[in-house]
């Protein structure tokens, strides 16, 4: 097991959360190396019946050695940024397995990916097809493309991550994703290899992810009949994980839909799956630095806050917070367990029924997708420390952010 107890006290692996917050302070984000790795042979496992690849979504936990921990696996990575793939490659990804997403690439972005040689641009619009030819015209070379199609399936999650949807910035409509793949087919410059489309994230249940795949098998029979073969089919990521009581997507029954829809075609399947490899690979370990009671209300205030942890704040996304020592001696009540932050907004967890005294420690679950990626600075808070535990070890994967790193290329005004 991964995170568990053990005779009362919270384990990481074969490590105490307790040693963690003394040996390195709090707030602090344990990962667990087996965790990722388990979510990323259970997926790969589900997928063998077909040619397949997945990419991992590196906005969901950009850590250097996450990435290491799946680069090794064999994982390809689904980006976003030059800043992610500076990442993936400074970790020792392979560029060749590198997507590339997103629907603003900069022309310093994608020079920089021809540059590395990456496996496939997933092209969102006419003008990133048309930057994209210039570019690799310019610099001699082919760019591999893909079109993202917005299939305009609801995939019944959070407005803020659904991005399936006609009205949603992303990809083009399949009609106008015909005429892009005419176009590209007849540049020198562009190689047509694919079709990718991404409906949201956070995704319990199979039917919008069928929805997709059948909206878009037509498309790919009519590229075959225009001579414009395919030999990828991305299906994007967004597999739900369990934050408190949702259903797990189940990666067996997706691959088995995928497979009997996909039928005689010869397609690779890809995959951009982040939260389901790395969410309940991380927690947040945070101590309580101060417990109070406003007109009967408890509050714990911790020393993690929404800058470190931004989900519950801004999605008002549930995640599980454990006491990292079972039982302690007061009475049980129901706390808000909020941060130090002077927001309103600024809550980890609400009414939850803990036994608390000051500097308890706790665990706030399921966050190692979509954490310490979205934290900032905000207060002039250091950023947290990142540690991977592997079985016995603990490992500093980011150091917790120094006072002199807040004001790092910032100057006063010249005297
Ligand atoms: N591919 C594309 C093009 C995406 O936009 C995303 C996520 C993924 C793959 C990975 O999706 P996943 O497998 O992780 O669901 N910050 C939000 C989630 C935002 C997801 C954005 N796009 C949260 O904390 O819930």
């Amino acid at each position: 097991m991964t995170f568990h107890y053990h005779d009362g006290h919270l384990y990481a692996e074969q490590v105490p959360l307790e040693q963690i917050a003394s040996d390195h302070g709090t707030p602090t984000f344990v990962y667990s190396r087996s965790s990722i790795e388990t979510a990323w042979d259970c997926l790969d496992d589900a997928f063998s019946l077909r040619p397949h690849q997945i990419c991992y979504a590196v906005k969901a936990n950009s850590n250097l050695a996450v990435l290491d921990v799946l680069a090794r696996r064999g994982a390809g990575f689904d980006i976003v940024s030059g800043g992610e793939l500076a990442r993936v490659l400074e970790a020792g990804g392979d560029p060749v397995r590198v997507i590339f997403s997103g629907v603003g690439k900069q022309v310093w972005e994608i020079d920089q990916a021809l540059g590395a040689g990456i496996g496939c641009f997933n092209v969102e619009s006419r003008s990133e097809l048309d930057k994209l030819a210039d570019r690799a015209g310019a610099l001699g070379t082919t760019a591999p493309i893909s079109i993202r199609v917005n299939p305009d399936v609801d995939p019944g999650t959070h407005p803020y991550i659904s991005t399936g949807l006609k009205e949603n910035k992303f990809g083009v409509n399949a009609e106008e994703a015909l005429a892009l793949y005419r176009l590209a087919a007849d540049h020198p410059a562009l190689s047509v290899i694919g079709l990718d489309c991404h409906i949201g994230s956070q995704i319990s249940d199979i039917q919008p992810f069928e929805d997709a795949l059948l909206r878009l098998l037509p498309l790919v029979d009519q590229l075959q009949r225009e001579q414009i073969p395919l030999t990828h089919l991305d299906l994007g990521g967004g597999l739900g994980v369990t934050y408190q009581n949702e259903a797990v997507l189940d990666p067996v029954a997706y691959a088995a839909m995928v497979d009997k829809h996909l039928g005689k075609r010869a397609l690779t399947i890809m995959l951009e799956p982040g939260r389901s490899l790395v969410a309940d690979a991380g927690i947040l370990l945070t101590r309580v630095v101060t417990l109070k009671e406003n007109v009967g209300r408890h509050f714990a205030v911790t020393d993690a806050a929404m800058n470190d942890l931004i989900r519950p704040a801004l999605y008002q996304a549930w995640q599980s917070v454990l006491p990292v020592r079972e039982s302690t001696p007061s009475e049980r009540a129901r706390f808000d367990v909020v941060g130090p932050i002077c927001e309103t907004g600024d809550f980890l967890a609400k009414d939850r029924e803990l036994s608390l005294v000051e500097s308890d420690l706790l665990s706030i679950g399921s966050s190692g997708a979509y954490g310490f990626v979205m934290s900032s600075n905000y207060n002039s808070r250091p950023r947290a420390a990142e540690i991977l535990v592997d079985r016995d070890q603990v490992i500093v994967v980011r150091e917790r952010e120094s006072l002199s790193d807040l004001w790092r290329g910032e100057s006063t005004l010249p005297s």
